[in-house]
């Protein structure tokens, strides 16, 4: 049956099957980030949602100081054993809970890690310590599913390969709109046959929406693309990515 499952992401994003949903653009963000932002070496980053740390390290490249805190223990083993430096810093936790106030320069949300549950005011949560923790004038990114897109280019079925040792992993997800969220079941078939099922869903809040609530924790927005090659934010490419100062 298809259910809503109470912090399903605690499950969902382990193992390598779930690289599919970590951005593997790692450089490319960073160049389009530059050329949008304004970011300089030394500066303080917060990758709030970080995943294995791929973008975080590409600050860490880049010269910049970055703490990245993330909920899943597998992404943050990984992070923390292969891309831990002395600029770039892991922690396993819930984002909700990490304040550091006023300390950085410049916070992310990057590649649909927000909005998971049902409940506005929960989601809306995840935006408390994403501005507490930017300083005044500090500059934001957030880049999530882009709901004009899903609504005209809707697709059920999405098969996908991934590399595993010398073989693939399959996975098939399987997604239908409820409760204005985009909600999927997945299938990952692994080399040797074992079959696992994963449930997720994500909120899908529009651009005037999300607008809104960002302007209720002082966060403004000022440029929207619809990918990182500078796309336009329309029902043609896939995301919404919002970029803005703390005022
Ligand atoms: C789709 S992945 C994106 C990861 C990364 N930002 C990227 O660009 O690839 C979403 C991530 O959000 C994390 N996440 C979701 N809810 C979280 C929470 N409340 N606290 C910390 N991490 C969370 C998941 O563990 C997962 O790594």
């Amino acid at each position: 049956m298809k259910q809503n499952k109470e912090q399903w992401w605690l499950d969902f994003f382990k193992g390598d099957y779930s690289e599919v949903v970590l951005n593997q653009q790692a450089h490319e963000t960073l160049v389009f980030m530059q050329q949008v932002g304004e970011l300089t070496e030394s500066m303080n980053v917060y990758d709030q949602c970080c995943g294995k740390g791929y973008l975080a390290h590409e600050f860490d490249k880049a010269m910049m100081n970055v703490i990245g805190i993330d909920s899943s223990n597998d992404y943050i083993e990984y992070a923390k054993k292969s891309l831990e430096s002395k600029r770039a810093t892991f922690l396993l936790g819930d984002a909700n809970e990490f304040i550091k106030e006023d300390y950085f320069d410049v916070c992310i949300n990057w590649n649909t890690s927000f909005a998971y549950h049902t409940d506005d005011k929960e989601n809306e949560r995840m935006l408390v310590p994403f501005s507490k923790n930017l300083k005044v004038n500090g500059q934001f990114f957030i880049c999530t599913m882009n709901p004009l897109f899903i609504k005209k280019h809707f697709q059920k079925f999405i098969v996908k390969q991934i590399p595993y040792e010398d073989s693939t992993i399959v996975t098939i997800r399987e997604s239908w709109i409820e409760d204005d969220m985009m909600k999927s079941d997945w299938l990952i078939i692994y080399p040797d046959g074992r079959r696992e099922t994963k449930y997720g869903q994500t909120k899908l809040y529009s651009l005037e929406q999300f607008k809104e609530m960002l302007s209720r924790h002082n966060l403004v927005v000022e440029k929207v693309y619809g990918d990182i090659s500078m796309s336009p934010y329309d029902d043609d490419h896939q995301s919404l990515i919002m970029y803005g100062h703390k005022v």
